[in-house]
C-alpha cells in the first residue's frame, strides 16, 4: 500500500526529470539556421586579427583527408553536399599538357576526378588530430566537378581557374558540432577594402624568420581584406596570372590580403571567405584556391567568386536539406 506522501513525492521525482529532459533536449536541439558562428569568450585573442577558433565556432568546416592523407579544407554547405576546391579532388590525367586550356588550343580536359571513396571527411573536428569521439567521418560517395576547371603551370607554378568540387557524402544529422554554412544571395557583392575571415588549419600569424608550421594544432581563423582586381593585377605576385589569356577574371576569383602576417596557407586550400551578413550569419563568400607565398605581408590569395558558380551549386545540391538563413526562412529550404 502506497501512502499519499509517496505519491507526492512520486509526482515530484517525475516532474524534476521531464523538467531537466526538456532543458537537456532544448540545448542539443538541432540548429535551425545556416551560418550561425558559435563564439566562446574564454578563447583569448593571441593578436589582433588573427587567433585560434573557439571549438566548434564554425561547425561546418570540414576536413578532407585523400587517401588518409589530409588534403583539404571543405565548407558543409547541406546535409550532403561539402563545396570545396576543384584541385581538391582532380589529379592531372598521365601525359596530360599543363598549359592553360586556351593555349592548349582544345577544350580538352587535363584532370580527372579522382573517386569518390577516396575521399574521408570528417566534421565537427578542432584539432587537427581531432579524438574519434569528438568527429563523425563519411567516405565520399560522389564528387561533382565545375566542368570549366583547369589546372596548368605558368613559370612553373601551377595555376587553378574554375576551382570550385562538391563532394557527396551520406546524409549527416546536424547537431551544434556540425551544420552549413549559408550560401551567398545571388547578387551578393563583395565590397572593396571589406574584411572577411578566413578559417582553417593554417590561418594564422607567421613569423616570418621561422618557418609556417603547417597544420596548425587546432582550428585558426583570421581577418584578411578584399582588394580590388586592379591593385592586385599591380602586384608582382600575381600581375602574370591575372592577364585574360588564362581565363581568370573578377567574375570568377577575387583577392584577399592579409596584414601583419595574419594570413592562411597551403591547408587552408579548399577552405571558406567567410562574410558577415547584417543578419549577424556568415556566408560562404569564396573558396581558397591559390596563392604564391604563404606569410609574406600583403601578398595577394586568390578565392573562387561562390556567387559566379551559384547555378552549378544549386543545380547539383537539388534534392539534399539546407538550412535557411536567419533574415530569409524561405530560401533554400528543401
Ligand atoms: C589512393 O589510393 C588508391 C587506391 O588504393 C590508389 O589507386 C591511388 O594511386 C592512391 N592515390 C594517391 C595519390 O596516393
Amino acid at each position: 500500500m502506497w501512502f499519499p506522501c509517496c505519491y507526492l513525492v512520486l509526482l515530484i521525482t517525475l516532474i524534476n526529470v521531464s523538467l531537466s529532459f526538456t532543458a537537456e533536449k532544448e540545448s542539443e536541439d538541432p540548429p535551425r539556421y545556416c551560418g550561425i558562428a558559435r563564439p566562446n569568450p574564454t578563447v583569448k585573442k593571441k593578436a589582433k586579427g588573427a587567433e585560434e577558433t573557439a571549438p566548434h565556432e564554425f561547425p561546418w568546416i570540414v576536413k578532407i583527408y585523400h587517401n588518409k592523407t589530409f588534403k583539404c579544407a571543405g565548407s558543409l554547405i547541406s546535409d550532403e553536399y561539402i563545396l570545396t576546391a576543384a584541385s581538391c579532388v582532380t589529379s592531372l590525367k598521365p601525359g596530360a599538357s599543363t598549359k592553360p586550356v586556351r593555349l592548349r588550343g582544345s577544350n580538352l580536359r587535363n584532370t580527372e576526378k579522382r573517386p569518390p571513396t577516396e575521399f574521408v571527411l570528417e566534421f565537427g573536428a578542432h584539432a587537427f588530430k581531432e579524438t574519434y569521439e569528438n568527429i563523425v567521418r563519411r567516405f565520399g560517395v560522389e564528387v561533382l566537378l565545375y566542368p570549366n576547371y583547369d589546372t596548368f603551370d605558368i613559370q612553373k607554378t601551377v595555376m587553378q581557374t574554375n576551382d570550385i568540387a562538391l563532394i557527396r557524402v551520406k546524409p549527416i544529422v546536424f547537431n551544434k558540432k556540425m551544420y552549413p554554412i549559408c550560401l551567398p544571395k545571388p547578387k551578393a557583392k563583395i565590397r572593396e577594402h571589406s574584411n572577411l575571415l578566413i578559417s582553417g588549419w593554417s590561418s594564422r600569424v607567421y613569423d616570418l624568420l621561422k618557418k609556417p608550421l603547417d597544420p596548425s594544432k587546432n582550428l585558426m581563423k583570421s581577418e584578411v581584406t578584399k582588394i580590388s582586381f586592379p591593385s592586385c593585377k599591380k602586384h608582382e605576385k600575381a600581375s602574370m596570372f591575372l592577364d585574360p589569356l588564362y581565363q581568370l577574371t573578377k567574375n570568377e576569383v577575387f583577392c584577399l590580403t592579409g596584414k601583419n602576417n595574419f594570413d592562411g596557407c597551403t591547408s587552408d586550400y579548399g577552405g571558406p571567405a567567410m562574410v558577415k551578413s547584417s543578419g549577424d550569419y556568415y556566408h560562404l563568400a569564396g573558396i581558397a584556391s591559390w596563392r604564391s607565398n604563404c606569410a609574406t605581408n600583403g601578398n595577394p590569395s586568390f578565392y573562387a567568386q561562390v556567387t559566379k558558380f551559384l547555378d552549378f551549386i544549386l543545380a547539383s545540391t537539388k534534392n539534399s536539406k539546407f538550412l535557411p538563413s536567419k533574415d530569409d526562412r524561405s530560401r533554400n529550404e528543401f
